[in-house]
């Protein structure tokens, strides 16, 4: 579903991300853990094609995406739910909604459907369809965030530190609709700070430092990982 090869993503001089190489198949769901810095959101931002890459090849569903803008990877299948939510906060629910599906709008009957499945999937949106998405609160502005993203019935999608400043109770919300998109057979990438939620989730995971993969492994390898639990599991 996603292969990188040898990735390098720059702002002018400063290289966050040094030639990174991984791969997601089809129904898995893959974690990014590092630090603060590490090069995470650059990475999911050079997929998404929200950065241009210095070098190095981004293949979505065998299709080389390297040079494509970002409007065209929405069309090949990739769809990102960015770090901070990113929600239009003076739109409504159902507008940012509307936004989602912005490619699909010369088809109304299938925004509408789609629509109506997010509402299904996230009973809390269906609610609050007509507030402005800066009332809402931040477990349910995630929930907009990743809805809007599903908008464009991706095949694979990337979320980007989808429990940042949520409280622990919301943070296991949102970890449960992860695990539900998991089981509909949603390809994810997931970038957490948080490992722990992160690895339990996760098929596969790797670990990334200062702009480079230091470790790859199951999820439950990472988890057992000394050096994992060391530096981002708060274990000694
Ligand atoms: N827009 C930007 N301009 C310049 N440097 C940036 C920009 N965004 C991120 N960086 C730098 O790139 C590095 C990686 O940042 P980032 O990808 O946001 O890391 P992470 O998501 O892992 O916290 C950091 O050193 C950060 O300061
Ligand atoms: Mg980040």
């Amino acid at each position: 579903m996603l292969k990188l090869d040898s990735v390098r993503v720059s702002y002018g001089a400063i290289e966050a991300v040094k030639g990174v190489s991984l791969d997601v198949k089809a129904g898995e769901v893959v974690a990014i853990i590092g630090a603060n810095g590490a090069g995470k959101t650059t990475l999911l931002k050079g997929i998404a094609g929200l950065e241009p890459l210095e070098s190095g090849r981004v293949t979505i569903n065998g299709v080389d995406c390297s040079a494509l803008p970002a409007h065209k990877r929405l069309g090949v299948g990739v769809a990102l739910s960015p770090e901070g939510r990113g929600v239009f906060p003076d739109q409504t629910v159902g507008e940012n909604l509307l936004l989602g599906g912005y490619a699909l709008r010369k088809d109304p009957a299938r925004v509408d459907k789609l629509m109506a499945r997010e509402f299904e999937r996230f009973p809390r949106l269906a609610e609050r369809r007509h507030q402005l998405a800066g009332t809402l609160s931040g477990g349910e502005q995630q929930m907009l965030a990743m809805s809007r993203a599903l908008m464009s019935e991706p095949r694979l999608l990337l979320l980007d530190e989808p429990s940042l400043g949520l409280a622990p109770l919301i943070i296991a919300d949102i970890f449960r609709s992860i695990r539900a998109l998991r089981d509909a057979g949603l390809t994810i990438l997931l970038v957490e700070q948080m490992a722990n939620q992160a690895l339990s989730v996760a098929d596969r995971a790797y670990v990334l430092e200062t702009g480079r993969v230091t470790l790859e492994g199951t999820g439950q390898q990472l988890l057992k990982d000394p050096a994992v639990r060391a530096a981002y599991l708060g274990a000694h």
